[in-house]
């Protein structure tokens, strides 16, 4: 089992962080390797969450959709040459890993596990 290590849910009590739940996003690793272009972020809707995946370097990373400045879509951003992924509005930068923007502007993002298996790729939330 594969699972990229990071997760951080700012603001989650301990009983919220008890309700999450891994879902399934894709039914292979190649079902997402067909889906994801490297450094291309993609909007997934999972349990009505918005939520922006980024292949790149091999690693899957999932973050909140919605940038922590004034709300803009970061799936519609891109991602730089040090892997952050930049809001398409104002430039802000967000590290993929830790969700922290690195002029510390604006509050981190969610940063959400992925984790893959025989069974599929599963998102923690
Ligand atoms: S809305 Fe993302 S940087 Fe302003």
């Amino acid at each position: 089992m594969k699972n990229n290590g990071v997760g951080r849910f700012a603001g989650n009590t301990p009983e919220q962080t008890a309700k999450m739940e891994w879902i399934k996003i894709f039914e292979t690793r190649a079902a997402a390797d067909r889906a994801l272009a490297e450094n291309h972020p993609q909007l997934l809707v999972v349990h009505g969450q918005r939520i922006c995946v980024v292949k790149r370097d091999g690693n899957l990373f999932a973050v909140q959709d919605k940038c922590t400045h004034t709300g803009e879509s970061l799936s519609k951003g891109t991602i730089n040459f040090l892997g952050e992924i930049v809001c398409p509005l104002h430039q802000y930068q967000f590290n993929l890993k830790t969700g922290r923007e690195n002029g510390q502007r604006s509050r981190d993002l969610e940063c959400y596990p992925i984790r893959e298996n025989e069974d599929g790729v599963f998102i923690l939330i």
